[in-house]
C-alpha cells in the first residue's frame, strides 16, 4: 500500500471531508420547519387582525347647495367632530366647534349670539373670533366644497383658521 492509499484511507481523512454529515442535516432541518411554523402563525394570526381603518371618516356630504340658501345655521358631525355650517359675507362656511384652548365644545349662547366655551369661559364670535380668552386662536374651518356629485362636502382634514385664508375657498363656499 502506497502512503498516498494510507493517506485517504485513515479516519483522520474521513473528518475533513466537507460532505453533509448527519447533525448538519438535521439543524438545517430543524431550523427550516421552524421558518416555515413561524411564518405561518404570523400569517395566520395578521388574519385575525385585517387591516380595516375603523376611524370615522372626516369627509360628508351634508346636502344639496340650495338647501343652504337661507340663514339658518345647521350643525353636523363629521368624524367626531361637531360643525356649524353657518353663513358668512363671503357664503358658507364650516366652523369647527372645538375650543382652541383644550378642544372643549363650545355652545351657541342665543341671546348674545356669540360661542360660549364652558370649560374656561372663552368667547367667540359667529365667525370664530376670540373675544375672549383664555383661548389663545381662532376656531378653525374646515374644508367646504361642492363635489362631484352635486352635493356640499365638508373635509374635516383640510382646516384653517388664519383670517386672510379662511374667506377663501375652499374653506367658504358661495352658493
Ligand atoms: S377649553 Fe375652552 S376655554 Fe378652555
Amino acid at each position: 500500500m502506497s502512503s498516498e492509499n494510507k493517506k485517504e484511507n485513515s479516519p483522520k481523512a474521513a473528518h475533513t471531508c466537507k460532505c453533509l454529515n448527519r447533525r448538519t442535516f438535521i439543524v438545517a432541518g430543524v431550523g427550516g420547519l421552524l421558518a416555515t411554523s413561524v411564518g405561518g402563525i404570523y400569517g395566520s394570526v395578521k388574519s385575525l387582525y385585517p387591516t380595516i381603518n375603523y376611524e370615522p371618516s372626516l369627509k360628508a356630504e351634508i346636502g344639496l347647495p340650495e338647501e343652504f340658501t337661507g340663514n339658518s345655521m345647521k350643525l353636523v358631525q363629521v368624524g367626531g367632530k361637531k360643525i356649524s355650517v353657518m353663513k358668512g359675507d363671503n357664503g358658507l362656511y364650516a366652523l369647527i366647534r372645538n375650543c382652541t384652548h383644550m378642544g372643549c365644545i363650545p355652545y351657541l349662547s342665543d341671546e348674545e349670539q356669540v360661542f360660549r366655551c364652558p370649560c374656561h369661559g372663552s368667547v367667540f364670535t359667529l365667525e370664530g373670533d376670540v373675544i375672549k380668552g383664555p383661548a389663545p386662536e381662532p376656531l378653525y374651518r374646515a374644508s367646504i366644497t361642492v363635489n362631484p356629485r352635486g352635493m356640499v362636502e365638508i373635509n374635516g382634514a383640510v382646516v384653517e383658521n388664519d383670517i386672510n385664508l379662511r374667506s377663501k375657498p375652499p374653506y367658504s363656499l358661495k352658493v
